[in-house]
């Protein structure tokens, strides 16, 4: 565990620690954040958040004491649940940086409950933070300093990569790209495995075949990050093959970037809407 990390000596409280809270929960404490200087809301504590609690000397639910703000609130709770957090309102000052990866809810939606926090990050992680290889794109209003934006990144890149975004309005469209993109690549290998089925393979061989193709490509570009996946792709294509075969079709006219460019389009109006 890092002594001299950025997470060192900053109070922090978590509201939510459900999937997305937890995951972060893990990723701070391995980056150095101290137990100590944590605190957790969550009306209904699932058994591991308990269990960390007292292994860890985590706070979990103290009964509110004014005055006493966090350095930094994170906002893990669902979208829904916004207008039922005023208890944790108490825990903001005027210095308290306020970082919501609530979907869909705006840094006016949020400003609106946290009205003593000026210092705002509205951000959208994706579910691979679960191990560590999330992508996070975020958006830091005016109000937030150069200190307390390095913070947001560093807590933010606790489960993974980070991407800072020019305007609020880009989380929208990271929310249709990587927010709901792991979906899509679930669906790929679901098809993968019914394209296999299609010729003859049985279910379990198929989808065997598909879920380590998925796996296997992902990691060889995780492993390596300068070659484009353009590039990757030319490199297992070999003119007049099997794979360029495959291709030919898939790059083809309605092929898949038209497909994905109108899925992601279709969950960008979604965004839009469901952020008023
Ligand atoms: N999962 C994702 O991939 C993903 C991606 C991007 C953004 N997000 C955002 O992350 C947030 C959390 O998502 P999640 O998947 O982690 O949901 P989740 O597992 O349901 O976690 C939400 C947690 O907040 C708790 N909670 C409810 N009301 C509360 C209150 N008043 N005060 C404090 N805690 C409260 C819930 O308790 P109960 O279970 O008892 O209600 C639950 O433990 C959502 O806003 C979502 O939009 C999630």
């Amino acid at each position: 565990m890092s002594n001299d990390g950025p997470l060192q000596g900053i109070s922090l409280t978590l509201a939510g620690v459900g999937k997305m809270g937890f995951a972060l929960l893990e990723g701070w404490l391995k980056a150095g954040l101290s137990p100590s200087a944590t605190t957790l809301i969550d009306p209904y504590p699932a058994d591991a958040v308990r269990a960390l609690c007292a292994d860890r000397g985590i706070s979990l639910n103290p009964p509110v004491a004014k005055g006493v703000a966090a350095d930094v609130l994170v906002l893990a709770i669902k979208p829904q649940m916004l207008d039922h957090v005023a208890e944790v309102a108490a825990r903001t000052g005027p210095d308290t940086l306020v970082i919501s990866i609530l979907a869909g809810k705006t840094m006016a939606d949020v400003a609106a409950r946290f009205p003593q926090a000026r210092a705002l990050v509205r951000a959208m992680p994706n579910t691979p933070a679960a191990v560590g290889r999330g992508i996070t794109g975020f958006y830091a209003n005016d109000a937030v300093t150069p200190a307390q934006k390095a913070l947001a990144e560093a807590l933010l890149a606790a489960t993974g990569s980070v991407v800072a975004l020019a305007q609020e309005n880009d989380v929208d469209a990271v929310t249709a790209v990587s927010g709901s993109g792991p979906a899509y690549v679930f669906l790929l290998a679901e098809c993968l495995a019914g394209a296999g089925v299609a010729l003859g393979l049985e279910r379990d061989v198929a989808e065997q075949l598909a879920r380590a193709t998925v796996q296997g490509a992902g990691e060889l570009m995780y492993q390596n990050p300068a070659t484009s996946p353009a590039q990757l792709r030319i490199n297992v294509t070999s003119p007049g093959g099997t794979t360029a075969a495959a291709l030919d079709v898939l790059m083809g006219r309605e092929g898949l970037q038209d497909l994905l460019t109108a899925a992601v389009r279709a969950a960008h109006r979604r965004a839009r809407a469901l952020s008023g």
